[in-house]
């Protein structure tokens, strides 16, 4: 559908029914992923994309989403993964393994920091006389979290930050990880405390070997107290990932916007926001690669080029459109990888021996990063790959309903059912 065309009857009918998902899976303050009981806790990147979700019908709803995400951050300004908010002995790892958080039980680790790009879209539609007040409540969150990662994860200053465990990339078992996670020990073996594999096929999820090194990294920084210097230190598992330092460049970009958009300027906490940026954009551009025409990630902890052609290579498009216009080359590795699928865009290469279509991050098609991608392109003033890439959005969700993602050769469902961030994306397309 492009703008100005009339809503379809199905199209209406989508937007219904993604109401009716996130109001299923809404727990009042907090949405959990999915009600079938795969993931009962509240996750940091679903949240904050499925705020925008609930923007587009309830506001108010929308900013209790990023409050109650908010009220787990940690002193140090941390943001982390997962919240606990309840019962959540259905899921594995769950608050008795991590054994973190203060005022609220969560994980360790952080996940894509895109808060201050999704409070962005909630003021976009909020009535002007009622911003000023709900900034001041984010706004102290969202720049200490946005400080934490420069000062936690990027000590040295590189303009790259690192994450320390594959699950901070939301993409958790990608190909992209598999080399570096080869140097962390697969044990103990885990596989009888998974939940996982109870509510979704086994052939769709992380393999065994992999979770057990998932669990490892975790064990090592519960020793550590999660304190962040020991983790950068001694982590095996420390990889510059572009997927996740694109986005939060992205983040970056509309804080600065967050930050004018206040009434009373602080120009000395934009000039410090707008230099941060300027490193980052710098460093990223460094992570092009004219031979393999995509972005790559970098192993820190071994000193190694990771050349795995992961979707997170293609992010930077987002967070910067005007990249697309430097790198063509980008535009015709998206269109190579859709060429080889029936419906994009494909989490991982096709054409790579690696590509696997049922088996989550190796392959399936994941509405959060479709809509990324084809908002970049249409901001970069790339309308028909961006067009291309909604198109197959709305093609799969009207096969197949809010799947956890999706067969990017046959468009079948698979993962979880009626996932918040699937409708989520469904209303922010439709709407
Ligand atoms: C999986 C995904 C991650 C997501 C979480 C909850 O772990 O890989 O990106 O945040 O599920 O939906």
């Amino acid at each position: 559908m492009t703008a100005g065309d009339p809503m379809t009857r199905s199209d209406a009918v989508l937007v219904e029914q993604a109401r009716v998902v996130l109001r299923a899976n809404d727990r009042g303050d907090h949405t959990e992923p999915t009600a079938s009981g795969l993931y009962p806790a509240q996750w940091n990147w679903d949240s904050a994309l499925v705020a925008t979700g609930f923007a587009t019908f309830d506001i108010d709803r929308a900013w209790t989403e990023i409050r109650t995400l908010l009220s787990g951050q940690w002193a140090d300004g941390m943001v982390p993964s997962i919240l606990f908010h309840g019962d959540d002995s259905s899921y594995f790892p769950n608050s008795r393994v991590w054994r973190a958080g203060a005022a609220v039980a969560s994980s360790g680790i952080t996940q894509p920091p895109i808060l201050a790009t999704s409070v962005r879209r909630l003021v976009e539609r909020t009535p002007h006389d009622r911003r000023e007040q709900l900034l001041a409540e984010v706004l102290p969150g969202i720049r200490a979290s946005h400080e934490w990662l420069l000062r936690a994860r990027d000590p040295e200053g590189t303009g790259l930050v690192a994450i320390v465990h594959p699950w901070e990339s939301g993409m958790d078992n990608s190909p992209v990880w598999d080399a570096a996670l080869a140097a962390v020990p697969p044990e103990p073996p885990v596989a009888h405390l998974r939940r996982d594999t109870g509510f979704a096929a086994a052939d769709d999820r992380p393999r065994g070997p992999d979770y057990d090194r998932f669990l490892n990294l975790v064990t090592g920084f519960r020793e550590v107290g999660y304190d962040p210097a020991a983790m950068w230190a001694h982590s095996p598992f420390l990889v510059a990932d572009v997927g996740f330092n694109a986005l939060f460049l992205r983040a970056q970009r509309d804080l600065l916007w967050l930050l004018d958009e206040v009434a009373s300027p602080d120009p000395a906490g934009r000039a410090r926001v707008a230099a941060q940026i300027e490193r980052q954009r710098r460093a990223l551009a460094q992570r092009w690669s004219p031979t393999l025409r995509r972005y790559c990630s970098y192993d820190v902890r071994h000193h190694r080029e990771i050349t795995a052609p992961g979707v997170g290579g293609l992010l930077p498009l987002y967070a910067e459109p005007a990249l697309a216009a430097e790198h063509p080359e980008l535009l015709e590795t998206l269109r190579t990888w859709r060429a080889a699928v029936t419906y994009g865009v494909p989490s991982f290469d096709p054409r790579d021996p690696a590509f696997e279509r049922r088996r989550y991050w190796r392959g399936p098609v994941w509405l959060v990063v479709n809509r990324m991608l084809a908002d970049g392109l249409r901001a970069g003033g790339h309308p028909e790959p961006a067009d291309v890439i909604d198109r197959d959005s709305l093609s799969l969700l009207r096969r197949s309903g809010f799947a956890e993602y999706f067969d990017p050769v046959d468009g079948s469902p698979l993962g979880g059912r009626d996932f918040s961030w699937t409708a989520a994306m469904a209303l922010v397309l439709l709407s």
